[in-house]
């Protein structure tokens, strides 16, 4: 048997809204100390399906039905719009950024890949999604408040495809790499 390999389904953000990311977080570092772990930007994305350790024969099966999830869909502008904590701002232990536009078409997307995953043996998550985008963590829950009151907007950027993660826990935190690629229809393809 090979080894289980650690993988998730999300959309990418784009190039600028890293960078615009980039800059609020050398704010937030400044604000809100070392006992928030800041998400590099480069490692950041908005997850749809946490998987988990899963085979290759799990994954190969992913690949057969994301294709078809992704083209029912049409590709769709987002926009990043506020910052938020769960559980909440008092004793956060996740400090994550909200979008505004898109919002309804990633969760369409979501409920889709959920969905078509469930049927190959994905065990959902029980609780709503609520999408975000993880830009920080803490150990120990503490009170991000004035951390989360820092206004931010991205650019709006093009969602066009859904992505297939693989993430490797290290040290440093987790490298995620793309196993594959599934594009969401466009009009003009
Ligand atoms: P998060 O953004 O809410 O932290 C890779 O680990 C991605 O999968 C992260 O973006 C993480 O979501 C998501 N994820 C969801 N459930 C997870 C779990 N139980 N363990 C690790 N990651 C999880």
């Amino acid at each position: 048997m090979s080894e289980p390999i650690r993988s998730f389904v999300a959309v990418s953000i784009s190039e600028g809204a890293r960078n615009q990311i980039a800059k609020l977080l050398d704010r937030l570092r400044r604000e809100a100390g070392t006992v928030v772990r800041w998400v590099r930007p480069e490692s950041m994305h908005l997850t749809l399906a946490f998987l988990g350790e899963v085979s290759q024969g799990f994954l190969d099966s992913c690949g057969e039905r994301l294709p078809e999830v992704a083209e029912r869909h049409e590709a769709f502008t987002m926009r990043l719009n506020g910052l938020g904590a769960f559980p909440g701002p008092s004793r956060a232990r996740v400090v994550w950024i909200g979008t505004d536009q898109g919002r309804n078409e990633v969760c369409s997307l979501q409920k889709d890949v959920s969905g078509a995953l469930s049927s190959i043996g994905y065990q959902p998550e029980r609780r709503p999604f609520s999408p975000h985008l993880t830009i920080g963590r803490l150990r120990v829950p503490d009170d991000v408040s004035r951390a989360v009151a820092e206004p931010f907007l991205s650019d709006p950027f093009a969602v066009e495809r859904v992505v297939l993660f693989r993430s490797v826990l290290g040290a440093g935190g987790p490298a995620y790499s793309v196993l594959a690629e599934f594009p969401l229809h466009t009009k003009s393809a």
